[in-house]
């Protein structure tokens, strides 16, 4: 079904956004309870000891072990009624709980670290961002990070040199560097993956050779992120052409969710950003609620029809055509193509910048800010279903969400008909190349679908008031860190 009719038929509900009302969906209210947050860690730790304590040998120590790196992923796949303990803490402090606050959560130094993997780790985006990411500047100062450098196997030798570099910058957030050309060893228990490695578009080169080759090399990646990395990886891709590369990434990885799996937009965003602020003559930080839609190419749809700067709805640039449609679209979607053309390279630090928020900002949370991600598509605004389609998106405690009840006017729907369009013909055509059946992307879908419904409505499914006072504070710190990364 084409876009526009779909959207013509949600018109009704959108008009309270129209009036700029705020989407009540992510109201910064917030009625913070510490006490409520550690009751839902209590019955979480509670639960986990009766779980142990039916081994005879259980001890106390084994209590903290398990909410230690991948034991408590293990831990949360085995058991069910722990796992809803989990949903029930995080809708707890989802409700009552601030940006500020989480930030102010990891402030600890006792945080376990967290492994990063970065493919291409040898190339220019990558050397413009593995000493950010290690600096603490991605997740943190407290935030001890393992770095995990991948490139090609004829890489390795050069990957040492950035190792000897990374060591002498002595950073305190450095907790360890693994270097290789295998991606098994690679992507082992990492918690976040930046995919930047890809073939670029060569002379003579046709868009479907840069498919064909990306589509092996993604094919491979995914299956490796499936069997290795921890199982609540988050994998951006960087590497083009990203949204079709994510795509093929998720459909070898059948035993993670496809919304782990993302594909960078943030560059394009922060490109409009800049733009508006020069034409405003305001901060980037004073404009809210602008949009890249679709896909990292020509087709994207940079949407200023809601942005607001300064808190006052941007009407003079929307209405101001000849500025949107000739000078500032223009100048995001080609702005890759123009930098190439200056340097005679591609864009690598406002790249590897672009990342490095993309995951901070999916792991920590926009505080109720609208960013751009492409993300596995849910049919939101009409679009085609599991697709990695570029969407308003808000993030909060580790997840994000597809800003919903927007209205969409005919030019936007047109510009998102073309790219959704795009999207869906390099999937066509990717799917071939690589051996992805249509029934299989559909599966896919029909799979998470009835996982997301089936958790979306997991009721509390314990009393609410369990008192367990001998659990020590230091634990139900661990365990709420370890549940909101
Ligand atoms: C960019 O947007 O700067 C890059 O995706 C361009 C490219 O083709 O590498």
């Amino acid at each position: 079904m084409k876009l526009f009719s779909k959207l013509a038929r949600s018109k009704g509900i959108s008009k309270n956004i129209w009036k700029r009302q705020g989407v009540s969906l992510y109201s910064t209210e917030t009625t913070s309870d510490a006490q409520k947050e550690d009751l839902a860690v209590r019955k979480i730790v509670q639960l986990t000891r009766s779980k142990l304590a039916e081994n005879k040998n259980f001890k106390e120590s084994d209590l903290e072990a398990a909410f230690s790196g991948s034991n408590f992923d293990k831990l949360l796949s085995n058991n069910p009624d722990i796992l809803a303990a989990v949903y029930e803490f995080r809708k707890v402090v989802g409700q009552n709980s601030s940006h500020e606050k989480l930030l102010k959560l990891k402030q600890f130094a006792t945080a376990p670290p967290v492994r990063v993997a970065v493919t291409g780790a040898g190339g220019a985006i990558g050397y413009s961002l593995v000493f950010r990411i290690a600096s603490g500047e991605m997740l943190g100062s407290q935030q001890p990070v393992i770095l995990h450098l991948i490139d090609l196997p004829d890489q390795v030798k050069a990957l040492q040199g950035l190792v000897m570099e990374l060591q002498d910058c002595a950073f305190p957030t450095l907790a360890g560097i693994v270097a290789t050309g295998d991606p098994k060893e690679g992507f082992k228990g990492v918690d976040y993956a930046l995919l930047v490695g890809a073939k670029p578009r060569g002379p003579g080169m046709e868009r479907a050779d840069l498919l064909r080759d990306n589509g092996a090399i993604f094919k491979d990646q995914g299956k490796a992120i499936n069997d290795n990395a921890s199982k609540n990886v988050k994998v951006v891709v960087v590497g083009n052409p990203a949204n079709t590369n994510a795509w093929v990434a998720s459909q070898f990885a059948p035993d993670l969710s496809p919304t782990q799996f993302s594909a960078l937009t943030k560059l394009d965003h922060n490109r409009g950003l800049a733009q508006i602020a020069a034409k405003k003559g305001c901060k980037v930080n004073d404009i809210e609620r602008f949009a890249i839609w679709g896909n990292h190419s020509k087709t994207q749809y940079p949407d200023i029809s809601h942005t607001l700067v300064k808190g006052a709805w941007a009407k003079d640039l929307i209405e101001d055509k000849e500025w949107k449609e000739k000078h500032f679209m223009p100048t995001v979607q080609d702005r890759g193509a123009a930098i190439i053309a200056a340097r005679g390279k591609s864009s690598a630090a406002s790249a590897g910048n672009a990342a490095l928020e993309h995951i901070q900002e999916w792991a920590y949370g926009t505080n109720d800010r609208w960013t751009s991600m492409a993300v596995y598509s849910d049919g939101s605004y009409g679009t085609e279903v599991g697709i990695y389609f570029s969407f308003p998106v808000v993030c909060s405690y580790g997840g994000y969400q597809i800003v919903q009840n927007i209205p969409i006017d005919p030019f936007s729907a047109k510009m998102l008909q073309k790219t959704n369009d795009e999207l869906v013909a390099e999937r066509d055509q990717v799917s071939k190349l690589v051996g992805v059946k249509r029934e299989q992307w559909e599966d896919t879908y029909k799979r998470w679908k009835t996982d997301f419904e089936k958790k979306g409505s997991m009721p509390g499914l314990y009393p609410p008031s369990i008192d367990q006072p001998l659990i020590a504070p230091h634990l139900i710190q661990k365990v709420k860190f370890r549940i909101l990364l």
